[in-house]
């Protein structure tokens, strides 16, 4: 059986007092979820908020980090340093660095690798757009990320990773994906990671749905066979609504 798992995504939001309440806040209550959770900061906030979530169960995460392991590269965050400062997680080919920032699933690839080197769990996130959706393409977009995502990685590399379904229609926007709609979609995935890798790690990976999750849609997203968790963005800054949703 596998355990659910509830991430926050914090993206470009919070300033250091306000990342440490919410951490502190989603800490204290995090001992009685029944879920695994963990919180990904702005990079910057980081350390302060690993200090606040020191001795709960909350673990820690990075929005991206480069490929490189360490050198010329101005801006760029490696592995390494991520786990320096107490992660566990690193969310990989987010949308909105797949189509804000322009990253393509070669480099994505590249840091799939180069954060499992460095210890890391990677959270590879896929999905469709809306233009994507409905000229029936979604398939053949969330498969290419995935196959090109786990390109070249072992059944042991590939037994580290949570996918994250992320209909990029649905992120921000107020209109989630139907459970329905989730669970076709992460019944697929599942089905190639069996083909790629066999059952046994088909059935222990964890596939989270993201996309507009909040605590009056979680329990029914939740509740779907194959979804296993959920990668929670502007829900995930209030405590309230991130626990109730781990809660679900
Ligand atoms: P929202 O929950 O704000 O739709 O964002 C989802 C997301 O992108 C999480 O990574």
């Amino acid at each position: 059986m596998r355990k659910k798992f509830v991430a926050g995504n914090w993206k470009m939001n919070t300033t250091a007092e306000e990342g440490v309440k919410l951490a502190a806040a989603i800490a204290r209550e995090a001992g009685s979820l029944p879920s695994d959770v963990a919180i990904c900061p702005p990079f910057v906030y980081l350390q302060t908020v690993a200090s606040a979530l020191k001795g709960s169960r909350v673990a820690l995460g990075g929005q991206d980090m480069y490929f490189e392991a360490k050198g010329a590269f101005t801006g760029e965050i490696s592995g390494a340093m991520l786990k320096d400062v107490g992660c566990a997680y690193v969310i990989l080919g987010h949308s909105e660095r797949r189509h804000v920032i322009g990253e393509t699933d070669a480099l994505i690839n590249k840091k799939m690798h180069a954060a499992l080197v460095a210890g890391l769990l990677p959270i590879l996130c896929v999905g469709e757009t809306l233009d994507e959706r409905e000229s029936n393409r979604t398939m053949e977009v969330v498969g290419r990320h995935v196959r090109e995502g786990f390109k070249g990685l072992s059944a042991e590399a590939a037994g580290k990773v949570t996918i994250a379904y992320e209909p990029v229609w649905a992120i921000g926007t107020g209109r989630n994906a139907t459970a329905q709609q989730a669970q076709e979609v992460h019944a697929e995935i599942r089905g190639m990671i069996q083909q790629m890798y066999g059952p046994a790690i088909a059935q222990a990976i964890r596939i989270q749905y993201g996309g507009s999750v909040k605590p009056e849609n979680a329990r029914e997203i939740l509740a779907q066979p194959d979804v296993d968790g959920a990668l929670v963005g502007g829900a995930c800054l209030k405590a309230d609504s991130f626990l109730a949703i781990a809660r679900a």
